[in-house]
């Protein structure tokens, strides 16, 4: 049995993840942002640990209570996409939002708890990507302007940061082999829980009801979550969620700029991805 520390493990995808593999026997950390609304969704039982993804010291002390604790695998399933923030937002230490929440957090904490994932038999780090990027065959990474502060959408916003997931992803998967299995997961479009699609604008709620109907089901998708974590170990460090190979976004390929993102992320979160 594994121990799978899992983030945004209170609702969707996250949470359909966490409850079955608790169900199947591991033990699931859920890294939240409300310990409440955690336990609300899993029970009183579950392991919380208050993480906010946007917040580089509350990841870096959420990653010091994974690692005593021990850990087998990381999902790195939490995100933010919220079409009703039209105006770009900033943390508390000046990155834009989505790319601080998205990117930079996923990454840091990746970063963090690389050593205890090595330390691991079975060491397994998964990143969640989507599968909108295969629309976006131009997107690339925006080095002059990583914080979107000339071209800000919610939605550009949203897969600049999950492209950037994927590129980490396939750099770690060769940087960490064979002692971590990285692997990101394309996942498509999964209807969303009736309260997160309630918290949009009229708007767009109306607009993303069609799509929200025929939409996958986030439990079907939860068990490609597992099956990343816990079953055979997958081939390609990019799959979709059946679990087969997909090919990388083009700019993904390139490894100059993998090794770049390496960089400037090391450097906006002030994190190494050395595991000694
Ligand atoms: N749904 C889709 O169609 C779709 C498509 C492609 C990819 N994906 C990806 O699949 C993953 C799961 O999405 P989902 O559909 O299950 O969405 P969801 O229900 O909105 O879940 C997102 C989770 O992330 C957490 N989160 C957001 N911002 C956070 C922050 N600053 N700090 C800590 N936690 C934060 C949320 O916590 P709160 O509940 O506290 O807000 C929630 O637990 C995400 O990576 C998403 O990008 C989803």
């Amino acid at each position: 049995m594994s121990t799978v520390a899992i983030t945004g493990a209170n609702s969707g995808i996250g949470l359909r993840a966490a409850r079955q593999l608790m169900d199947a026997g591991h033990r699931v950390l859920a890294l939240c942002r409300s310990v409440d609304r955690a336990r609300a969704a899993l029970g009183p039982a579950v392991d919380v640990i208050e993480t906010h993804m946007d917040d580089l010291a509350s990841i870096e002390r959420a990653a010091a209570q994974v690692a005593d604790a021990g850990v087998d695998v990381l999902i790195n399933n939490a995100a933010t996409f919220d079409l009703g923030m039209k105006q770009r937002q900033t943390t508390a230490a000046g990155d834009e939002y989505v790319w601080a929440t998205n990117h930079l957090g996923a990454a840091a904490l990746a970063a963090k708890l690389g050593p205890a994932l090595a330390a691991s038999d079975d060491g397994r780090l998964i990143f969640i990507a989507s599968k909108g990027l295969v629309a976006m065959p131009r997107i690339r990474i925006r080095w002059d302007d990583v914080d979107a502060t000339t071209w800000y959408t919610p939605t550009k916003a949203y897969y600049h940061a999950k492209l950037a997931q994927v590129m980490l992803a396939e750099s770690l998967a060769q940087q960490w082999s064979p002692r971590v299995h990285v692997t990101a997961l394309r996942v498509p479009a999964v209807r969303l829980d009736a309260e997160k699609l309630a918290a949009q604008p009229r708007l767009q709620r109306w607009l993303y009801a069609p799509k929200n109907r025929a939409a996958a089901e986030p439990d079907a998708v939860a068990q490609t979550y597992v099956a990343l974590a816990t079953g055979a170990a997958p081939a390609s460090a990019y799959v979709d969620e059946s679990g087969a190979p997909c090919a990388l976004p083009r700019f993904a390929r390139d490894e100059e700029q993998r090794r770049r993102l390496l960089e400037v992320t090391e450097a906006a979160t002030g994190a190494s991805f050395d595991l000694d």
